[in-house]
């Protein structure tokens, strides 16, 4: 019988996680439930930082960027100690189960608790689109528009100077973020750990650009190629002079779009009903525009990256 649940976020923050923060402590309230918030994710949970959450601690938060809640990423939780540190102070406030908001390293966060007996229920919340199993995940919408506002403003420097940009954008191991941007900003190359990287491409399709426009645009998906090296042979070999730019972690902030909020409070309300109707250790997805869960051990094992693929080849037609 769940009476009582916690939330928190966790990882790297993402636009609309308050949304989610929201949606979660909004509808257990209308269900009936007690809810706590967890101060910095399972750092807080840890520390025993944990607060009750009324009606009016969520007023306000629906179009705020990152997590009034705070975040951390904490490597330790791995270790079974510190998670019976965590259960122990679940105890004490009395809480039957957790959402936990946030990308993998929150999954296996909320699984490691799972595993100990622990109703768990996580939400996709962050910018990279890289949680198997979900269309989309939190914040991945507000980054892409975030991005695609500092493309275009690049986009006019370059073409004012004659330049080519490389633009590196974040994403960690995943290639989403760097293809959406790439068809969305209309980029002549898109490098990403998925798609690769061949040098003699990159310079044709630039050279090919040349032949009939002032400017260039190449997207790099994070640390995947050294953009620095990359801009001075640009610069060597084709008819543009290259600069690049790593947008960093302005991508991850700023008001969540439209898209992400209602996502996020669709999401947050499967999460509490899906708890109260017995589903545990499971996540909430978006699949086929359908706000459905699935067990936390499958969203991990499947591919996150088809998505990638599948747009580069869109991206391959129309460059
Ligand atoms: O997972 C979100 C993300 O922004 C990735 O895109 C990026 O690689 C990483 O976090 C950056 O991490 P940090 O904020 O810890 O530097």
């Amino acid at each position: 019988m769940i009476r009582t649940i916690a939330v928190l976020t966790s990882g790297g923050d993402a636009p609309g996680m308050n949304a989610a923060i929201r949606s979660v402590v909004r509808t257990a309230l209308h269900k009936g439930l007690k809810v706590y918030g967890v101060q910095d994710g399972y750092l807080g949970l840890f520390k025993g930082e944990i607060r009750e959450l009324k009606r009016g601690s969520v007023s306000e938060k629906l179009g705020q960027g990152g997590t009034f809640l705070g975040t951390a990423r904490l490597d330790e939780f791995a270790d079974i100690e510190v998670q019976k540190v965590a259960l122990r102070n679940l105890k004490i406030y009395g809480i039957d189960a957790l959402v936990a908001i946030g990308g993998d390293g929150t999954y296996r966060g909320a699984l490691a608790l799972s595993k100990h007996g622990f109703p768990v229920m996580t939400i996709p919340g962050t910018i990279d689109n890289d949680i198997g199993g979900t269309d989309y995940t939190i914040g991945f919408d507000t980054a892409l528009n975030t991005i695609i506002e500092a493309a275009d403003k690049l986009r006019d420097t370059s073409n004012s100077h004659r330049r080519c940009s490389i633009i590196e954008v974040m994403g960690r191991n995943c290639g989403d973020i760097a293809v959406w941007t790439s068809i969305a900003c209309g980029a002549e190359v898109c490098i990403t750990q998925q798609t690769g990287f061949d040098l003699d491409e990159v310079l044709a399709n630039i050279r090919e650009a040349a032949k009939h426009k002032r400017h260039a645009i190449v997207v790099v998906a994070d640390n995947y190629v050294d953009i620095e090296e990359l801009a001075q042979t640009i610069t060597k070999k084709t008819p543009f002079e290259a600069r690049a730019t790593v947008l960093g972690h302005v991508q991850r902030g700023g008001r969540p779009t439209v898209r992400d909020r209602v996502l996020a409070s669709e999401m947050g309300v499967k999460a509490v009903e899906a708890l109260l109707a017995g589903e545990t250790n499971h996540c909430v997805a978006s699949v086929n525009n359908k706000i459905v869960t699935m067990p936390i051990e499958d969203a991990l094992k499947k591919s996150e990256h088809a998505d990638a693929l599948n747009k580069y080849e869109i991206f391959k037609i129309l460059w």
